[in-house]
């Protein structure tokens, strides 16, 4: 049997407005990292990954990007043939409307930067879906369960891991997941590895029901 295909987006994307500077956002890249170490250990892994300082788990097929335009490219091109799809990625929801190739001097007077909508790769997803299992997160500061729930109806997922944004640092993480069919398990704190290996147990479950991979 073919073994199933997990495509893993991991870390922050950076929106450049001149050559040196950016938008960005504290995403450290260990939740989605260690979500692609275990997927690597049942089935075969493309890891599509903003900046991190992190190393790339063995064995895993390993993308390396920026900005969200160029993470989405990266996924879409890639979706056809995967069966798993995880969003861990921080995706900037918002990029540099105009992007100045030599670096902007200071004028000493106010300085307002416009921004403008990236494209929300985890909702196209959903809307081209035929036989994936979309697994989202949500980082929320409040009311976590119910955004979380809104998100996984309006992006069409299987599944969405709402945690509470205290986590993006650090070494655990606190998740809470909400299944499509209206299942709601609260996981204690624990390692993101540990994390990782309850996500993808649901991840397998999910293939199993679908009766994945489809040749
Ligand atoms: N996501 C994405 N593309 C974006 C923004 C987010 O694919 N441009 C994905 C993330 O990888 C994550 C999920 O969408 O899996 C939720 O992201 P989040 O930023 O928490 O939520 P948003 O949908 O952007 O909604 P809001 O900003 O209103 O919280």
């Amino acid at each position: 049997m073919k073994p199933i295909h997990f495509l893993i987006t991991a870390g922050p994307t950076r929106e450049h407005f001149d050559p040196i500077r950016y938008v960005s956002n504290r995403s450290s890249g260990k939740m989605g990292y260690a979500l692609a170490g275990a997927a690597a250990r049942v089935g075969q892994v493309t890891l599509v990954s903003g900046p991190t300082a992190l190393k790339p788990p063995a064995g895993v097929e390993f993308v390396q990007v920026l900005s969200a335009a160029k993470m989405a490219k990266a996924v879409f091109g890639r979706y056809a043939k995967v069966d798993v799809v995880i969003m861990a990625a921080a995706v900037c929801d918002y990029r540099p409307r105009q992007v100045a190739n030599r670096k902007l001097k200071k004028t000493g007077k106010k300085f307002v930067l416009e921004l403008e909508p990236t494209t929300d790769i985890l909702l196209e997803l959903g809307r081209r879906k035929r036989r994936q299992i979309l697994i989202g997160f949500a980082a929320e500061t409040n009311d976590v369960e119910h955004f979380a729930q809104d998100k996984l109806r309006r992006k069409n997922l299987d599944l969405i891991v709402a945690n509470d944004t205290r986590a993006f640092e650090g070494e655990t993480n606190i998740v809470t997941l909400i299944h499509r069919d209206g299942r709601v398990e609260h996981l204690p704190e624990m390692t993101k590895a540990k994390v990782a290996r309850e996500i993808l147990k649901r991840a397998l479950a999910a293939c199993q029901t679908l009766a994945h991979p489809v040749q």
